[in-house]
């Protein structure tokens, strides 16, 4: 079965919305907490550790019904199904989205044409596992004998966010490996982590998916030449490490095949932490935290698949940001993670969700006159409260926001978290509730201030509140419930793209770029530029008096 490929403007639930967005589109949420005591309770989903409060949204019980009334005709809990059946939902790359076979029981059955995949994924894993055990363990040892004491991960795009986000994440739980990531082209970075590894004791990890990335590539080139260096080419195998669909391209950059860790086709770049792609973070955190963060994506998959749309957490938020985006006309929504750890989630979930939804073509290939996929953005609080949360709090744009926090710290013994969590509740209800002209009279009035001063500095005192958010309140972080956290979004892009009617598993608008650099690049060393637009050719002619 493919996917329905219907425009969601054209369902009867999407007319519904429209209407219903006139009726509520001028009321308060205050208002709506007067109207319903139990609002809290019944715009929230309680999941194992997970407490989701969706109630601070613009929208009241009639919406709800609508959105999963246009989930259900977009053709959502069939879709749900060819996704976890490995159906080629990725239709324009002939692909497979099965990311979650990588976190099913081991004892489970997945089958992908007409093959359980779930035996050669543990077979995978074992492989993984053991090597990382060795590696920890100080067994395996660099050329002159030393154990290794430093990973450096060589990849870009879901080949390194997704890995270092969350060896980030789960600083905690890290051993005494230290870890580094190198994803961009430009030499700079690249020698600036090598300036600081010892070639005796450092493990290298080439992960492409592809092994043809410009940037990958590029830097495991320069890195081999600098380990050469020190080096002999015998000594590679025991320092370079490459994970790959591509067998043939691995071995003839000189990595070995026992030193390969396969990945499937069928796992996007974006979604692949879980496969061999999270060796680094294996490494990082041991195999048993890798395991227990399969475990909870694989609990959130359970969840999403088998729970009512009503109390489906990945169903529910998607609905609401369908709402803002497709009904207010919002164009943004902001992810706060009140956790230093998970200071690198907004970046993690921009390529998640942007090269996922930012899609202008509907599944039909015609053009689209609806908005997709958001603009993401954000950064951990409280440290955003001080950059950025004037414009979310008093700024013309409404920017739907989602807060996620632990209930409990990783480390005790201070006085920090109640204050985390003050400032963490505190946010959402300024956001919500605002500030009005007679309370900020009063304390003008209690500060000393005379009439005439409270008058000129009233307009800019008041907020408005009024301004939406989700809570995602979490027991603790543990990678588990980092597992599920992160699933719980791999979800929400899935159900935004059925609604939207588009490919979200492919990135074709990344390729023109890369094309384009590739023709710059040989034109460097060329005389020809008449074939460049006269902005791009200045460009090249000012750069080319730089060159060495
Ligand atoms: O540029 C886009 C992209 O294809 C991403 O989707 C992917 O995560 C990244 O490049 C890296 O690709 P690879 O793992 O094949 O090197």
């Amino acid at each position: 079965m493919t996917l329905i490929k219907k425009n969601p403007n054209t369902l009867d639930s999407w007319k519904k919305l429209q209407s219903n967005f006139k009726t509520l589109s001028q009321k308060k949420l205050n208002e709506y907490f007067a109207e319903d005591s139990d609002r809290a309770e019944n715009m929230s989903i309680r999941w194992k550790s997970f407490y989701i409060d969706y109630s601070k949204n613009l929208l009241d019980q009639s919406t709800i019904d609508l959105l999963i009334q246009l989930a259900e005709e977009s053709g959502l809990k069939q879709a749900i199904s060819s996704y976890f059946d490995g159906e080629k939902i990725n239709e324009t790359e002939d692909r497979a989205v099965l990311h979650t076979a990588l976190r099913q029981n081991s004892s489970s059955t997945v089958m992908f044409e007409g093959v359980d995949v779930v035996p050669e994924i543990n077979k995978v894993n074992e492989k993984m596992f053991a090597f990382a055990d060795q590696v920890i363990s100080g067994q395996w040892k660099g050329f002159s004998g030393k154990p290794i004491s430093h990973v450096v991960n060589i990849g870009i795009g879901g080949s390194d966010l997704g890995p270092a986000m969350v060896t980030e994440a789960l600083e905690y739980y890290r051993n005494n490996l230290n870890v580094t990531f190198v994803s961009n082209v430009e030499g700079d970075h690249v020698e600036e982590v090598i300036k600081k590894l010892d070639p005796e004791t450092t493990l290298f990890i080439v992960v492409s998916k592809s092994f043809t990335t410009q940037e990958t590539l590029s830097n495991a080139n320069t890195i081999r030449k600098w380990f050469l260096e020190h080096a002999s080419e015998k000594a590679i195998s025991q320092h370079f490490i490459a994970v790959s669909t591509n067998l043939e391209k691995v071995t003839a950059f000189g990595i070995s095949e026992e030193n390969v860790f396969p990945m499937n086709d069928w796992v996007g770049g974006r979604f692949s932490l879980w496969s061999t792609v999270g060796l680094s973070i294996c490494l990082a955190v041991g195999s048993e935290n890798f395991k227990n963060l399969l475990k909870g994506a694989g609990a959130m998959d359970a969840h999403f698949s088998a729970t009512d749309f009503k109390e489906n957490i990945p169903v529910i938020l998607a609905l609401i940001t369908v709402w803002y985006n497709n009904f207010w006309g919002v164009e943004t929504e902001a992810i706060i993670p009140y956790s230093q750890y998970l200071r690198n989630l907004p970046a993690y979930l921009q390529q998640g969700i942007m090269e996922s939804n930012g899609k202008g073509v509907d599944r039909n290939g015609n053009p689209i006159d609806y908005q997709t996929g958001n603009i993401i953005w954000g950064a951990s609080g409280t440290n955003a409260q001080h950059a950025f949360f004037q414009l979310m709090h008093q700024g013309t744009k409404l920017i739907p926001a989602d807060f996620i926090g632990f209930a409990k710290p990783l480390h005790e013994g201070n006085d920090h978290h109640d204050k985390l969590m003050s400032n963490f509740f505190a946010q959402t209800q300024a956001l919500m509730q605002g500030k009005n002209a007679e309370k900020v009279t009063e304390e003008l009035k209690s500060a000393g201030k005379s009439k005439a001063e409270i008058e000129k500095l009233l307009p800019f005192k008041v907020f408005q509140g009024n301004r939406p958010s989700n809570t995602l309140f979490i027991d603790q972080l543990t990678p588990f419930n980092l597992g599920a956290l992160i699933a719980s979004y791999e979800h929400r892009i899935f159900v935004q793209g059925i609604i939207w009617n588009i490919f979200s598993y492919d990135q074709w608008g990344v390729e023109l770029g890369k094309q384009l650099a590739n023709n710059i690049l040989s034109d460097f060393d060329g005389d020809d530029l008449q074939h460049h637009d006269p902005s791009t050719k200045a460009l090249i002619y000012h750069y080319k008096r730089f060159r060495t």
